[in-house]
């Protein structure tokens, strides 16, 4: 066992790790950050996508130990502001976005990200391959496309969405 430091979600965290122990089941277990999902523990679902000091990684496939003392975690819990949603978060519940919901955190995280990727606009079609990391079992693609465009114009590109993909 090893003693590991980092920043999650703002805040300083520690706990103990084996070397085997995955970054999602830190999360989820000793961190008590269960927003996180395991859907596939085999790198392709998506559903334990978190960010990792500001990319976006699958924490299934990163081993905690690795991991630099005081880097930096942003998980789903800390996407809203208090009891205001993040405006992807909005748009995925206005869109119907989501079913089940199992998917839908690592969702959110992607797509924050995609929006910021990509302050030149996203297309439909930009948005369909930048998700193809993440899946959903009940398979509500249009509605999570479409949530995501819509999204991006609540965080404020508006203009830069572009028009054929309305
Ligand atoms: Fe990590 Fe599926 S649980 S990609
Ligand atoms: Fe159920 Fe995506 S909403 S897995």
């Amino acid at each position: 066992m090893s003693k590991i430091s980092l920043i999650v979600n703002g805040r300083q965290r520690s706990a103990e790790i084996e070397g085997r122990t995955l970054l999602v089941d830190l999360l989820r277990g000793p961190l008590g950050l269960t927003g996180t999902h395991v859907g596939c523990d085999t790198s392709q679902c998506g559903a334990c996508v978190v960010r990792l000091n500001g990319d976006t990684v699958k924490s299934c496939s990163v081993l905690a130990a690795t991991l630099e003392s005081n880097s930096e975690i942003t998980t789903i819990e800390a996407i809203a502001d208090a009891d205001e949603l993040h405006p992807m978060q909005r748009a995925f519940s206005q869109c119907h976005g989501l079913q089940c919901g199992f998917c839908t955190p690592g969702l959110i995280i992607t797509a924050i990200d995609i929006v910021e990727k990509h302050p030149e606009g996203l297309s439909a079609d930009m948005v369909r391959k930048e998700l193809k990391g993440n899946l959903c079992r009940c398979t509500g693609y249009q509605n999570i496309v479409a949530a995501v465009l819509k999204g991006a114009e609540d965080m404020g590109f508006p203009a830069r969405i572009k028009a054929e993909n309305a």
